[in-house]
C-alpha cells in the first residue's frame, strides 16, 4: 500500500474517500447510534456539501447509509450545512439544519423529518415545503453569517427553544429563537450571549452539566444542582472555546463563570486539531458525548492526490471537573472492544536523556495509558509570567531542549533512528507561588516531509501534583496522535504524516529530557484492532 494509504486511520471514523467536515446531529435513538456529518460527494476538498448518515450500535463499527440531507429544494439548493438533531415526545427526531439559498451564502435555518419514523436507520428524512424554512435572518441578523442550529431544549413556559450561531461585525453572537410548536420560531429580544472581538461563531453548543459526578443530563434539564456550558468554535482562529456558567432561563440569558476567559484564550476542550464539535445526551448510558472533526494538516494538493480529507475525533465522554472549573473528557468506553494483544512496562526509571521503546506492541494503531512519577519538583524550571501562550512556549521550548522536571512522556509514530517522532508530554515550572504544567504534542518533528502544517499543539494543565504523578492516555493511529492528560483535563489531537515512521517501521518510546528521574510506571499499551467502518 502506498504512503497515504497508510495514513488511513483503523479506528477514527473516516469514509472511504472524500471531504468530510463537521459532525452533525449526533444522536442515539431506538437502539442506534446515528452520526451525520458534512460531506463533499464529488471530491476531496470542501465543496457541494451534503449530510452523510451513518449508524452504529455501539459508536466505533459504523454501516453507511444514504445521504440524510442533500440539496433538493429552493432554500438549501447551495448546501445542507451544520445543525442538529433533537428527539421531540410524540414526533420522534427532528433535524434543524442551514440551508444556502443563494451564491451569496445567505443562510436560512431548515426542518426535516423521517419519512417513516418507525425505520429503525431513519434512512429517508423529508423536508415539509409548507413549513420551510422555518428561520430566515431578520433585519438586523447578518444573513450571511447565521447557521448552525443547536439541538432544541423544552422549558416548562411551554417552549422550545435553540440556538443559532451568528455575529456582528467582529462580536460572536448565539441568537436564542422559541417555539410553541418546534416550527413556528420567535428571536427572543436578546442573544442569549455574545462576546466582542471573538469574530463568527459557527457550531454553538449549549447543555448542562450535573455539578457532581460522571452522570450527564438531557439538554433541558434546569436547577440548582447543574451549571451550563456554552461552546463556540471560532472561525477566525479555527480553535473553539468555551465557557462554564449559569442560565437564566426566565431572562433568556447565559452568564458565564469568572473562572476563565470568555475569549479568545478561554477553555479548550482540545488545543489541537478539533473543530466543529457537537454534543449529545445518550439516554442508554446517561451519558454525554461529545464528537469533532480532525482536519488534514497536510496541503490541499495532497488531499486531491489522497482522495480523503478529514476525520473525526474519538467520541468522547464529558463531565464536569470536581473544581467545577473545566470538564474533564475520556475516550468512549466501547472503544476498548478494539484493544487486541497487550504489553506492559512497569516501574522503568528514565534519567535524563533516556529514551526506552516499547516493544511487542502494533505502535502505528495503539491505545497507551501511561503513569509517569517523579520524587521532586525542586529542579522545575522558572516561569517567565509573560508566556501566555502555551502553544508558544512549546514551540520555544519543544522536547529536545533539556529541561528540569521534564520534559517527558511519550514518543508516537517514532522511526527507529528518531529522524521522525511525535512527543507528547509534560514539562513542570515554579511559578511564584504554585507550579505550572505544559502539556504538549509537538508535531515539528513529525515528518521528514516539508509542506505539512507542524504545530507545537499544547495546552496548560490544571493538575494536582501532590500525588506525584500525571497519567497520560494517547490513541495512536496512522495519522492521528489524540491524547488525554491526567485523566482528560487538557486534550490534544494532532494530525500528522510520517515518511518513515509508518506500519512495521513505526516505534513507540518513553522518554525523560529532564534532569530530575522519571519513573513510568504501569505502562499498558494495546494493539488497536480495526473498527469497521463501511
Ligand atoms: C464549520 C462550518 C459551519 C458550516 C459548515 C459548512 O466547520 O463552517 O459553520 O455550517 O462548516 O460545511
Amino acid at each position: 500500500i502506498s504512503v497515504s494509504d497508510q495514513h488511513r486511520t483503523a479506528y477514527h471514523f473516516q469514509p472511504p474517500r472524500n471531504w468530510i467536515n463537521d459532525p452533525n446531529g449526533p444522536m442515539y435513538y431506538n437502539g442506534y447510534y446515528h452520526l451525520f456529518y458534512q460531506y463533499n460527494p464529488n471530491g476531496s476538498v470542501w465543496g457541494n456539501i451534503v449530510w452523510a448518515h451513518s449508524v452504529s450500535k455501539d459508536l466505533v463499527n459504523w454501516k453507511a447509509l444514504e445521504h440524510a440531507i442533500y440539496p433538493s429544494k429552493p432554500f438549501d439548493k447551495f448546501g445542507c450545512w451544520s445543525g442538529s438533531t433533537t428527539v421531540v415526545p410524540g414526533k420522534g427526531p427532528v433535524i434543524l439544519y442551514t440551508g444556502i439559498t443563494d451564491d451569496k451564502n445567505t443562510q436560512v435555518q431548515c426542518y426535516a423529518v423521517p419519512e417513516d419514523p418507525s425505520d429503525p436507520l431513519l434512512v429517508k428524512w423529508v423536508k415539509p415545503d409548507d413549513i420551510n424554512p422555518i428561520v430566515i435572518a431578520d433585519k438586523g441578523v447578518n444573513g450571511s453569517a447565521f447557521r448552525d442550529p443547536t439541538t432544541a431544549w423544552w422549558s416548562k413556559d411551554g417552549h422550545w427553544r435553540m440556538l443559532v450561531g451568528s455575529r456582528k461585525k467582529h462580536k460572536g453572537i448565539a441568537y436564542l429563537y422559541k417555539s410553541k410548536d418546534f416550527i413556528k420560531w420567535v428571536k427572543a429580544k436578546h442573544p442569549i450571549h455574545s462576546k466582542s472581538s471573538t469574530g463568527m461563531w459557527e457550531c454553538p453548543d449549549f447543555f448542562p452539566v450535573a455539578l457532581e459526578g460522571k452522570e450527564a443530563l438531557d439538554t433541558g434539564v434546569i436547577g440548582n444542582n447543574v451549571k451550563h456550558v456554552l461552546k463556540n468554535s471560532l472561525d477566525m482562529t479555527r480553535f473553539e472555546y468555551y465557557t462554564l456558567g449559569t442560565y437564566f432561563p426566565n431572562m433568556d440569558k447565559y452568564v458565564p463563570d469568572n473562572t476563565s476567559e470568555d475569549g479568545w484564550g478561554g477553555l479548550r476542550y482540545d488545543y489541537g486539531n478539533f473543530y466543529a464539535s457537537k454534543s449529545f445526551f445518550d439516554p442508554s448510558k446517561n451519558r454525554r458525548i461529545l464528537w469533532g472533526w480532525a482536519n488534514e494538516s497536510d496541503s490541499k494538493e495532497d488531499d486531491v492526490n489522497k482522495g480523503w480529507a478529514g476525520i473525526q475525533a474519538i467520541p468522547r465522554t464529558i463531565w464536569l471537573d470536581p473544581s467545577k472549573r473545566q470538564l474533564l473528557q475520556w475516550p468512549i468506553e466501547e472503544l476498548n472492544s478494539l484493544r487486541g494483544k497487550e504489553v506492559k512496562m512497569n516501574n522503568q526509571k528514565l534519567n535524563k536523556g533516556d529514551y526506552v521503546e516499547v516493544k511487542g506492541v502494533t505502535a502505528p494503531q495503539a491505545d497507551v495509558e501511561a503513569t509517569f512519577s517523579f520524587s521532586s519538583l525542586d529542579k522545575a524550571e522558572a516561569f517567565d509570567p509573560s508566556w501566555v501562550n502555551a502553544q508558544d512556549l512549546c514551540a520555544q521550548k519543544g522536547s529536545k531542549l533539556q529541561g528540569g522536571v521534564g520534559p517527558f512522556g511519550l514518543l508516537t509514530l517514532a522511526s527507529q533512528d528518531l529522524e521522525e517522532f511525535t512527543p507528547v508530554f509534560f514539562r513542570i515550572f515554579k511559578a511564584a507561588n504554585k507550579h505550572v504544567v505544559l502539556m504538549c504534542s509537538d508535531a515539528t518533528s513529525s515528518s521528514i516531509k516539508s509542506n505539512l502544517y507542524k504545530p507545537s499543539f499544547a495546552g496548560f494543565l490544571d493538575v494536582d501534583l501532590t500525588t506525584s504523578k500525571i497519567p497520560l492516555r494517547s490513541l495512536i493511529d496512522h495519522s492521528v496522535v489524540e491524547s488525554f492528560g491526567a485523566g482528560g483535563k487538557t486534550n490534544i489531537l494532532s494530525r500528522v504524516y510520517p515518511a518513515l515512521a509508518v506500519g512495521d517501521q513505526a516505534h513507540l518510546f518513553v522518554f525523560n529530557n529532564g534532569t530530575e528521574p522519571i519513573t513510568v510506571e504501569n505502562l499498558q499499551a494495546w494493539s488497536m484492532g480495526k473498527a469497521d467502518i463501511k
